[in-house]
């Protein structure tokens, strides 16, 4: 991206002004010059402005409550007053620049410029008396000679009032030369895309198109007897939250459920597995494999799967009286088989499993080549937040590389989101790379294999 404002990370601060309607043209010109932006929306401004149009146009959902948190947990104002290499409020109504004289942290942009050391832009916009006003004159002097803010003054022109005087807002090209010349000669802030608020979804939309991945998500259960079996406390919201997020990217979705106590979504294909020998012939079948090639390409493995069976199912309901001794014998580790029957094949899958452990993460690069496996998606369970039935997770990533990357507590969709896209990156990487033989995606996405 060139432009003037290439690489550079802008806050837009938009409040309570009719003016604000211009915000949308503003932004698209910021856009232009290379800017990426986040919208701050004060409470008035919201009535002005669809916040629709800001998203579309940012790709970055608008901030409009203080205390609202991204979409990956982190605190939207204090990440943008970091990250940004210039703030601008544009336009800045009367009530906004006297909260902002006395530092009055109620909205969102106020407290992103109270919290940033980067140059802050104020383009005002209001009626002609207002800006006239003793108290509106003494709060723009506060913000440009106490607070060093730059104040892009207001033009002379038609009001929405029907009176012309002083108060339109200035130009918009004008207002851009104001970022620029506020920038220049600084270095860019943020260390990279991930000190940025996240971009929406459709940024991704479509990364996984051609993709086939299969998920497995929930427990196993292997049966006793007709009435009892051995399960676990699987809910099957991770796995299922990886197929949604798989599906919602363009991916033909496998998902291979065992018991699953949440919705089972639609959109994608689902196989029923009770047991770890049904799944591990589902997948088998999956894999295929007879003509030398992998039937899918990706496979995350996120079911629980039960480590014992009883060796020998009863065909009737036992009876209480008597007591039971079960005898347990090992199920198959159906990760480790399709692995082991995966390497033969000329177009080898990725594969991503998942490792709950209670206390420490040691095991886990033991684990990884053990079974045979590009990554491992580890926790600990017995931590707060994290594991069963919870709607977070805190999870470590650990690469076949040696790689070990530790991310924070985040929604499971969030942590979906970014498996699929190490899966991404890892399966593009393999296309482009004719010896491990990756295969190209069905169809629609640019850089295909070259084979
Ligand atoms: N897994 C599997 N088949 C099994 C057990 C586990 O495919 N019989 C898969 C799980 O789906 C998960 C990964 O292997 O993706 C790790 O599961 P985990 O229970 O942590 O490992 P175990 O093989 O059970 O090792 P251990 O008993 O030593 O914890």
């Amino acid at each position: 991206m060139t432009g003037r404002l290439a690489g550079r990370f802008v806050g837009l601060g938009i409040t309570g002004s009719i003016a604000a309607y211009k915000a949308v043209d503003l932004l698209r010109l910021l856009r232009a010059e290379g800017a990426e932006v986040q919208c701050l929306l004060s409470t008035g401004a919201s009535r002005f402005v669809a916040p629709l149009a800001l998203e579309a146009l940012s790709r970055r959902r608008v901030d409009a409550d203080v205390l609202d948190l991204l979409p990956d947990g982190r605190i939207g104002h204090i990440i943008v007053a970091d990250a940004a290499d210039a703030v601008l409020v544009a336009p800045a109504s009367a009530a906004w620049l006297a909260a902002m004289a006395s530092g009055l942290a109620s909205d969102t942009v106020t407290a992103t410029c109270l919290a940033t050391a980067a140059p802050v832009v104020v383009a005002p916009a209001m009626d002609g008396e207002m800006w006239g006003h003793p108290a509106t004159r003494a709060n723009v002097a506060r913000l440009r000679d106490g607070f060093g803010y730059v104040v892009v003054d207001p033009d002379v022109g038609p009001l929405a009032s029907g009176q012309t005087g002083p108060g339109r807002l200035a130009t918009l090209p004008a207002i851009v030369d104001a970022v620029v010349a506020a920038v220049a000669g600084r270095p860019i802030r943020a260390g990279g895309p991930g000190e940025l608020p996240p971009t929406t979804g459709d940024v991704r939309e479509t990364d996984l198109l051609g993709r086939r991945i299969v998920v497995t998500a929930g427990g196993t259960s292997e049966p006793i007897d007709p009435v009892r079996f051995i399960g676990n406390r699987s809910t099957g919201k991770m796995g299922v939250a990886v197929a949604e997020a798989a599906r919602d990217r363009g991916a033909d979705v496998t998902l291979v459920a065992g018991s699953v106590s949440v919705p089972l979504p639609g959109g994608l294909r689902v196989i029923r597995a009770e047991t770890a020998s049904a799944m591990l012939q589902v997948l088998l079948d999956a894999l295929g494999g007879a003509d030398g090639r992998a039937g899918f390409d990706a496979l995350v493995m996120a079911a629980a799967v039960a480590d014992f069976r009883p060796r020998a199912v009863e065909t009737t309901k036992l009876a209480r009286a008597g007591g039971l001794t079960l005898d347990l014998v090992a199920t198959p580790d159906v990760l480790a088989t399709v692995a082991e029957r995966a390497r033969g094949l000329a177009t080898v899958p990725l594969l991503v499993g998942f490792a709950a452990e209670t206390g420490s993460l040691d095991r886990v690069p033991e684990k990884l080549r053990r079974k045979g496996v590009d990554m491992m998606v580890a926790n600990d369970v017995s931590e707060p937040g994290s594991g069963f039935g919870t709607d977070t997770d805190r999870v470590t990533l650990v690469s076949a590389d040696g790689g070990s990357e530790a991310w924070p507590l985040l929604p499971k969709r969030v942590v979906a989101d970014r498996i699929l896209d190490r899966v991404r990156s890892l399966l593009d990487e393999r296309d482009a790379s004719p010896q491990t033989g990756g295969t190209p995606p069905a169809g629609g996405r640019d850089g295909g294999a070259p084979r």
